[in-house]
């Protein structure tokens, strides 16, 4: 038995470490999508198709149930691709609106395409109506991730880090949110520099890792198997320069072989 999950790339790997630190012995094959990524700027319909072909990708490798280790596609196909499994799906959506739901002023920091959706908003709003959610696009920071700027020994690239989340965060502050989500596969590499920059603002906060949570709620104990070592196999729809250390940073542990998907 074994969990498939994609990403729009390789920031899923987030996901991964989390269930990984909590249950190191499922084996998970996971699926980046890198000839396509960024989702988090294009329309829902091409979001779902996407989606859509690479759930289809993972139900040809053998496994148990899909992870959708991506906010974006999270927000915008979930329906659509339970619609085409035949294996539970989980998103990381839910969890990551679950624990919010027990604050009643939430701040939600995503991509565009997630924040135009709505969807985190909706789900908290149906646990607890009372919440006001405040939600911030943040398009730089997935890019400054990827450069490694965020963990930069630079501390001028670092700084330009900090000013880009200074200028995320205030309205936030403002708006005197009592949580925020991490609503980006992105986002928890930046989690220290964004408490960091709650802390200069006055306002210190939870961060909600919305893949941590999705961990916690997988029925993993239906998955165990004595017979798995914690495999990991990784498929790329793309070559990349910048592979081995940008999926070591979001992994926190060396990759494996990587191979070639065609969608
Ligand atoms: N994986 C996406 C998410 O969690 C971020 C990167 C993208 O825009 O594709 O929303």
């Amino acid at each position: 038995m074994k969990l498939g999950v994609f990403d729009s790339g390789l920031g899923g790997l987030t996901v991964v470490r989390a269930i990984r630190r909590l249950y190191p012995h499922v084996d998970i094959v996971y699926l980046g999508d890198t000839a396509r990524v960024p989702y988090g700027v294009r329309s829902p319909q091409v979001i779902v198709q996407y989606a859509i072909e690479c759930a289809h990708f993972l139900s040809t490798q053998k496994i148990d149930a899909v992870v959708i280790a991506c906010n974006t596609v999270s927000a915008l196909a979930i329906p659509e691709v339970k619609q085409q499994m035949t294996v539970p799906v989980y998103g990381v959506l839910e969890p990551g609106a679950r624990a919010a739901s027990k604050y009643d002023r939430v701040g939600v920091l995503a991509t565009r395409a997630t924040v135009r959706s709505q969807a985190y908003t909706r789900a908290i709003h149906a646990l607890n109506p009372k919440s006001e959610v405040v939600s911030v696009a943040s398009p730089l920071l997935v890019p400054l991730v990827e450069e490694g700027w965020a963990k930069s020994p630079n501390g001028k690239l670092t700084s330009i880090v900090s000013q880009t989340l200074s200028h995320y965060l205030e309205p936030l502050a403002h708006a005197k949110i009592q949580a925020m989500i991490l609503g980006c596969t992105h986002y928890p590499l930046l989690k220290e520099l964004i408490e960091a920059e709650f802390e200069k603002l006055g306002w210190t906060i939870p961060l909600i890792d919305s893949g941590e949570e999705l961990a916690k709620e997988i029925p993993i104990s239906n998955l165990e198997n004595p017979d798995h070592t914690g495999k990991l196999e990784v498929y790329t729809t793309d070559e990349s320069v910048t592979f081995q250390s940008m999926a070591e940073a979001f992994l926190s542990e060396s990759v494996p072989h990587v191979a070639r998907a065609k969608l």
